[in-house]
């Protein structure tokens, strides 16, 4: 099977900036963000009252830093995202509230890290009601309801549904309303994060949903979110979000509960994947160009320790390439893949591990193989499989190109290991 390719499969530049020039610069393999293509997502949503980052898809500092500066706030699945947060400059409190910690259990460090700093919490479980009442009787906090559906573009990545760990059951509404009011605690959130992409007659249940919990919870609700699950066009049949048609349909929820209950109802998105995707390209260089029979392999030196979406997923990424030299105009069928030791360490595969082919521009050693909208879910799965260092990461801002993360070494590789004394 043969893969359909986006964009033109040829770039000589990012943002820009001449590829060969990044790559001598930074080496390879190493993620590039463009910082306006973030900007402009932002702006995207401005609608919203509140546009809250779903961090876990890129929390570099430096992207963090430029979302907090552009008005935005943050989501923290745990306490080293809290952490990341603050270093970034966002505070614990506020209106609306900087950063939300939103987990389905609480481990101990989490705990306490809420508990000392007053963060906003989006519990997912009765038991992080009970945990959170215990240390902080009249507080306030946020349910994330599973409505009892979902929706995702795989198995993986659907968040509601029975066969979802994630939110609180709906039909445990009411168990966890006396829970609450046993330790005083008020909920004045609802959140729903099912991920309806493009599909709006799914969407309109979520809201139908939210509205319906809504009423059962009564009028301290003060914030619903809508979550996440915003679609990021990554092939050329993919439609792109039509984003007054979501806002619409929410604000229509909220207006209704408005008017239930006679006060304003703030209404959050949660993005994670549309505001970075776009922006972001692994710069990797060919390595080998080899034949496996009547297949032909472009080897690069990034792999799934780099990019983990199309092994987990069979996720696609457009590719291009960049030539360090001559180039031709001439384009064949490739398989990519990485340097690990691993079979399954190819880029072009679908979802199940089928390996396909893309049709790019015939290539050789030493030129560039750039993986397109790979700013989000990208550098934060990253491992040290095969001990290969973790790569750089590039913010591309206008002229500048600013390095926000080093290279690992060697030396990161085993820091914290240690040999037993004999
Ligand atoms: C609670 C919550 N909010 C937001 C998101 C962001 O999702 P996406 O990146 O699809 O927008 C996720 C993703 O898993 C999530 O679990």
């Amino acid at each position: 099977m043969t893969q359909s390719t986006k964009f033109s499969t040829t770039r000589s530049e990012i943002s820009g900036h001449a590829i060969k020039d990044l790559a001598e610069r930074f080496g390879t393999p190493c993620y590039f963000y463009d910082a306006q293509t973030i900007c402009d997502r932002i702006e995207q949503l401005r609608q919203f009252d509140v546009i809250r980052f779903a961090q876990k898809a890129n929390s570099n500092l430096a992207v963090l830093d430029l979302v907090r500066r552009n008005g935005v706030v943050v989501d923290a699945v745990s306490s080293g995202e809290v952490f990341r947060a603050q270093k970034a400059g966002f505070d614990y409190t506020g209106t609306p509230s900087p950063i939300v910690y939103t987990a389905d259990i609480f481990d101990r460090e989490a705990l306490d890290l809420v508990v000392e700093n007053g963060l906003h919490v989006n519990v997912g479980s009765p038991d992080m009601i009970e945990q959170y009442g215990q240390r902080v009787p009249s507080g306030e906090i946020t349910l994330r309801i599973n409505p009892g559906f979902g929706h995702g573009h795989s198995a993986k990545t659907n968040t509601g549904g029975d066969s979802s760990k994630h939110g609180i059951w709906h039909e445990e509404l009411d168990e966890c309303l006396q829970l609450a009011a046993k330790y005083q605690v008020t909920v004045t959130g609802l959140h729903m994060h099912i991920g309806s992409g493009t599909d709006f007659e799914h969407l309109s249940q979520v809201c139908e949903a939210m509205k319906t919990t809504a009423l059962k919870v009564g009028s301290t609700i003060r914030v619903i979110s809508a979550g996440g699950g915003l679609p990021t066009p990554y092939r050329d049949s993919d439609v792109g979000l039509d984003v007054d048609r979501y806002y619409q349909l929410w604000d229509k929820t909220r207006k209704e509960l408005e008017a239930e209950f006679g006060h304003a109802i703030s209404l959050e998105i949660e993005p994670g994947r549309f505001l970075v995707a776009e922006s972001g390209f692994l710069l990797t260089e060919i390595r080998a160009v080899k034949k496996m029979g009547k297949n032909l392999f472009y080897l690069v030196d990034a792999g799934f320790n780099n990019l983990a979406r199309p092994i987990l997923y069979g996720a696609y990424h457009p590719m291009s390439i960049a030539f360090s030299g001559g180039g031709s105009e001439e384009t064949q069928p490739v398989i990519v893949g990485g340097p690990l030791c691993e079979s399954g360490d190819i880029f072009t595969q679908e979802e199940g591990g089928f390996v396909c082919s893309r049709e790019l521009p015939v290539a050789a050693v030493g030129d560039y193989l750039v993986i397109e909208c790979a700013g989000a879910y990208g550098y934060v799965m990253s491992s040290n499989y095969n001990s290969k260092p973790f790569a750089a990461e590039v913010l591309l801002d206008g002229d500048s190109a600013h390095l926000i993360r080093r290279r690992q070494t060697p030396e990161d590789l085993v820091l914290g290991e240690s040999i037993p004394a004999s």
